[in-house]
């Protein structure tokens, strides 16, 4: 490898949520990782509303390119290739980052590469601790997405995936609400503001994670035969609901410490049982933990210890890196550069149901 600035400046934009994100990689370095969000604004509605997304996000684009450019003292002209969330997400939103990704690409004359939003999330782990580990089993877990995948290549491969034979392959997934979505539905029964995955977080540390036996989704025989890998969220959130009401009903007061810790552990627990239990029986040693829910503090020291006890190392990229950004499209785009991957055509749609296994679109 040559000189740092050798090596091709790759800018990505993320825009499939409620995140306008821009940023700028060198290599495996990360130069800028400028982002504006919209989560005010969505607020009071307890979820993202797409349209207010979407208007957040063509409002926010220039200003956020620029002091993009601004944190890593280079010029929109220094930019060597462009990377572009095309999916999955909301697909207004998308179409807003896809539109300006294209404007750029064709007024700079630079390749652009449409990216899954899912292996950026895996592949903005480099940036921090260095080149990935594959194959290594992703556990991608955000307000929109719970998934077990199987990374051979982030790259999905030397056609990106297009054929699903490639890199990345889906070894479980949610069947019913994401993880990230069940920490905002229960912040919202236990009165904790949007979004609630960290305000969950804090109030568990000072709560009894024993307090309420809460159940276990897919993990009874019957069901790990058919989903040995998959989540299921939903019935949690009803049983959480429930005993709620229970104690309102009967005028007592609703310990919202003991029940956040006591839900935090329910996911937890499952989520690192199947992540660690997937590693082994793919005979895969990494585990790299990505999205939202990957900010959790329980979910970092348990997933770290059932890791450890079974011989398995665990990789999570710092907070700030783990939720929406565009860090992690210009992370993946990097590795689309050095790995000789086709640029997308200029036609390049945002599609809002991507499947995992299409990483270049
Ligand atoms: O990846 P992300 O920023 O956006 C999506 O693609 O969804 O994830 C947002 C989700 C929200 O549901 C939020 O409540 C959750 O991540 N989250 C957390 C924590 N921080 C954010 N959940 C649990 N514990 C946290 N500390
Ligand atoms: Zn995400």
């Amino acid at each position: 490898m040559g000189r740092m600035s050798d090596e091709p400046l790759v800018l990505g934009i993320e825009t499939s949520c409620d995140e306008t994100g821009v940023g700028l990689v060198r290599g495996g370095s990360l130069l800028a990782d400028a982002v504006a969000s919209s989560v005010e604004e969505h607020a009071r509605f307890g979820g993202v509303v797409p349209e207010v997304a979407s208007r957040a996000h063509l409002e926010a684009m220039v200003p956020t390119l620029e002091r993009a450019c601004e944190q890593a003292g280079v010029t929109l002209h220094d930019v060597d290739a462009v990377a572009v969330t095309s999916g999955p997400g909301l697909a207004g939103a998308l179409l807003v980052g896809v539109a300006a990704a294209k404007a750029l690409a064709v007024g700079l004359g630079k390749p652009l590469y449409g990216v899954n939003h899912l292996a950026a999330h895996v592949a903005v782990d480099q940036l921090e601790h260095g080149p990935l580990p594959e194959p290594c089993v992703a556990m991608l877990v955000s307000g929109g997405h719970s998934s077990l995948l199987r990374v051979t290549d982030v790259t999905g491969g030397e056609d990106g995936g297009e054929d699903g034979g490639g890199g990345v392959v889906p070894l479980g997934a949610t069947i019913d609400d994401a993880a990230g979505e069940a920490f905002d539905k229960v912040a919202r029964l236990l009165g904790l503001p949007f979004p609630g995955g960290p305000h969950i977080d804090r109030a568990a540390r000072s709560g009894s994670s024993v307090y309420v036996d809460f159940p276990r989704g897919l993990t009874s025989q019957r069901d790990l035969e058919r989903h040995r890998f998959d989540f299921s969220f939903s019935g949690l959130k009803t049983a959480v609901a429930r005993w709620v009401e229970a104690r309102e009903r009967a005028g007592e007061p609703v310990p919202v410490q003991d029940v956040a810790a006591s839900f935090q552990e329910a996911v937890c627990d499952v989520l690192t049982r199947k992540a660690v239990d997937a590693a082994v029986s793919e005979g895969i040693g990494d585990i790299l933990v990505g999205g939202g829910v990957a900010a959790n503090s329980r979910l970092r020291v348990l997933t770290e210890e059932r890791a450890a006890a079974r011989g398995v190392r665990v990789r999570v990229p710092r907070p700030g890196l783990c939720t929406d950004n565009g860090a992690m499209v210009a992370a993946l785009g990097a590795e689309m550069v050095q790995r000789g991957r086709r640029p997308s055509a200029l036609d390049l749609p945002a599609d809002s149901s991507l499947p995992v296994t299409s990483v270049l679109a």
